[in-house]
């Protein structure tokens, strides 16, 4: 039975926990895994821009013996120049794997319905699982633990980033506090799946409005860009509404001197994140663009070794 990672919630607490160790030991030998995707090809499909989704996924394949195939947004207008099926009925009879970086997040749940091989999430308008799994790999590495003694905060849009966030710390005990302006809320149902898988870890999934009452006690501060692919047109509407939630020094000074700063990345520096938080000792921005190669190696391993 074939397997896909659209969701943080494809995985169980168990199986992020073994994909963190086994992206630990991949980060220690870059070659060790070198047979595990010997003779596959990736298709890597993108309708939106990329930097780390694409350099990291395209290495790690590599690194893995693998083949990677990007195809860019000009190439298959997935819905528009071809129905979403015929892609997916084409490319698994070519490939052994697709990730796809998309839009409306039913695109990823049609694909991996109808194509016979793993489906994996690069971005959609939902969701953003690798980011997640990167993010908490690299709160274990800089915190040492992955329960609810860790409060980990995001601060601006209620985005796919912070619906992944959430239902990564629901899975692992984390405790995750969004604070957003009202009517930029996390999506409510993605609310509610992290609340319900909240209660069999006993992590604490909050929303709230009010930034420095949020950030008080935090082990990890975490933002966004206030405007995502595919909302341009609001980037100025939404610099008016988001001002409040910049992290700035006096934003950072509401919580604990070793309280990590978290970034997605690409970061829109002096909006959502000031330079003088972004490049403190307490940034730990490039270390997650690091690990999404290894926590993608990883997965890329359970899904298809
Ligand atoms: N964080 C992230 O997904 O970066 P890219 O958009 O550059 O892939
Ligand atoms: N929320 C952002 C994340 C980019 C990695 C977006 O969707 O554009």
């Amino acid at each position: 039975m074939k397997r896909d990672f659209l969701s943080v919630r494809d995985f169980t607490r168990e199986e992020i926990l073994e994909s963190f160790e086994i992206a630990k030991d991949m980060k220690k030998d870059r070659l060790k895994y070198s047979e595990v995707l010997k003779g596959q090809t990736l298709a890597l499909i993108f309708e939106k821009p990329s930097l780390r989704t694409r350099t990291s996924f395209d290495v790690g394949i590599q690194q893995l013996g693998g083949y990677s195939l990007y195809l860019s947004p000009n190439e298959i207008s997935l819905g528009k120049r071809e129905s979403v099926y015929d892609v997916a009925k084409n490319l698994e009879r070519m490939v052994q794997g697709i990730m796809i970086r998309t839009f409306a997040h039913q695109i990823v749940e049609d694909m991996a319905k109808y194509a016979k091989i793993p489906i994996i999430n690069g971005l959609t308008d939902l969701l953003h699982p690798c980011q997640a799994m990167a993010d908490y790999l690299t709160v274990l590495e800089h915190k040492g633990k992955l329960d609810n003694s860790i409060k980990l905060v995001y601060v601006g849009d209620g985005n796919n980033v912070a619906h992944s966030l959430m239902y990564a710390g629901a899975r692992l005990g984390v405790n995750v506090t969004i604070s957003t302006p009202k009517g930029f809320e996390p999506n409510l149902i993605v609310w509610q799946n992290a609340n319900e898988d909240a209660k069999k870890t006993g992590a604490k999934i909050e929303v709230v409005h009010n930034p420095q009452e949020a950030v008080k006690n935090a082990d990890v501060i975490y933002t966004d860009v206030w405007a995502s692919m595919g909302q341009e047109s609001e980037t100025d509407k939404r610099k008016q509404i988001f001002k409040p939630y910049q992290v700035n020094s006096e934003l950072m000074s509401y919580a604990k001197d070793d309280t990590l700063f978290m970034h997605c990345l690409p970061a829109h520096r002096g909006d959502e994140v000031t330079d003088s938080v972004i490049d403190s000792p307490n940034s730990v921005v490039f270390d997650e663009a690091e690990n999404r190669l290894h926590a993608q190696k990883a997965v890329m391993y359970k899904l298809m070794k």
